[in-house]
């Protein structure tokens, strides 16, 4: 059993008490891929790591894996209840209103605060830190924080680039209000921003800023665009600075840190960020292989994934990081609880 997390034992904090994931069935392979685009699964698995993801059906939204994520966590909870509902996605049901509040009356919590969180793949990690917000200032006992995303709504299928990386998928978990010293306990966190490469990682056209794609760019414009190497470096860089920053607050040291949980952009970016903190490769925490980059659903369908697995034991320590459009990054700690979840 591990020391504390951090800080006075009794102070208040979020800690993890249910744990859920859903794919919609429909597999991907990289051999289907090369049926139709000019890639091969030999690249795709040396460039990436993955070799299949699920794709959702057409008619088939992000509230719809939400639900059965968020449905499966609250189950694992053992209970059906909770104050607030945050989902964090970047394709969003509609652009107005935000698919949280739809998430929550159809998992029978209407009435609920209900807010959907937007920073692209670390959107799971910033609606971490907002709902231990809402627990530790009392607005909040119990938070229920879906990540989904269903990337094949705005990625172009004939783009190589991007149909290999990504996939549709949602994770959630259930936070509730308890104390620093907790297994379970999440947190400190370190967030942060950089906005002029806004550029980097982008779907131009459908906001406020160029309403509709049009002319000889419309097809570009309208579907999600990265310019990849440079996201690759700016990926692992901030990744790992960011993981440094918050062990430095939590008072962890690398080698205590049992499992790095990344987000799943990609396992060369993972084993580089493992490289760049000097932890071994085996102690990351990896599910992108079957799921591809699922955006951010990435961090709790890999924790879902390897707790089935049986690979977190009581008191476990974690480390969380994640980067994404925006740019933004943030990495968090979570000692992993003694029930299971
Ligand atoms: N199959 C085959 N070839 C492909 C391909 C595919 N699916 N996608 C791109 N290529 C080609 C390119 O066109 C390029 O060809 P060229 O040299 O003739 O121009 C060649 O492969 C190399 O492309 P490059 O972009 O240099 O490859 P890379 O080694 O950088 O790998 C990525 C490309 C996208 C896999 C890599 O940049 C990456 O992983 N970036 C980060 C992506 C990511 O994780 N984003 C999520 C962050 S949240």
């Amino acid at each position: 059993m591990t020391a504390p997390l951090t800080g006075v034992a009794s102070a208040p904090a979020a800690v993890l008490c249910g744990l859920g994931s859903w794919v919609p069935p429909r597999v991907v392979t990289n051999e289907e891929l090369a049926s139709r685009l000019d890639t091969d699964d030999r690249w795709i698995r040396s460039r990436t790591g993955i070799g299949s993801r699920h794709l959702a059906e057409q008619g088939q939204a992000t509230s719809d894996l939400a639900v059965e994520a968020g449905r499966s966590a609250l189950r694992s909870a053992g209970s059906p209840h909770a104050d607030a509902v945050l989902v964090a996605t970047t394709t969003p049901d509609r652009l107005c209103p935000a698919t949280a509040p739809l998430v929550a009356a159809r998992l029978g919590l209407c009435g609920a605060a209900a807010f959907d969180i937007a920073a692209v793949c670390t959107g799971f990690v910033y609606g971490l830190a907002t709902a231990c917000a809402l627990i530790t200032s009392g607005t909040a006992r119990r938070v229920l924080l879906v990540g989904a995303d269903t990337y094949s709504a705005v990625v172009d299928p004939e783009d190589r680039a991007n149909a290999v990386i990504f996939g549709d998928g949602a994770g959630a978990v259930v936070l509730r209000a308890g104390h620093t010293g907790e297994p379970g306990a999440v947190g400190p966190f370190d967030l942060g921003s950089d906005g002029t490469h806004e550029e980097m990682i982008m779907i131009a056209a459908g906001g406020s800023r160029l309403r509709t794609a049009s002319g000889e760019h419309a097809r570009r414009d309208s579907h999600f665009a990265m310019r990849g190497k440079e996201v690759y470096r700016q990926a692992v860089r901030r990744m790992s600075d960011s993981a440094r920053a918050v062990l430095a607050q939590g008072g962890w040291t690398v080698g205590e840190v049992d499992h790095l949980v990344p987000h799943q952009a990609n396992l060369r970016i993972l084993h580089s960020v493992a490289d760049v903190l000097e932890l071994p490769r085996e102690r990351c925490v990896t599910h992108l292989e079957k799921v591809g980059n699922t955006g951010a659903a990435s961090i709790p369908l890999a924790l879902a994934d390897a707790a089935r697995r049986g690979v977190f034991r009581p008191g476990d320590r974690l480390l969380l990081t994640a980067f994404g459009g925006g740019l933004t990054w943030g990495s968090s700690l979570l000692t992993w609880p003694d029930a299971p979840v």
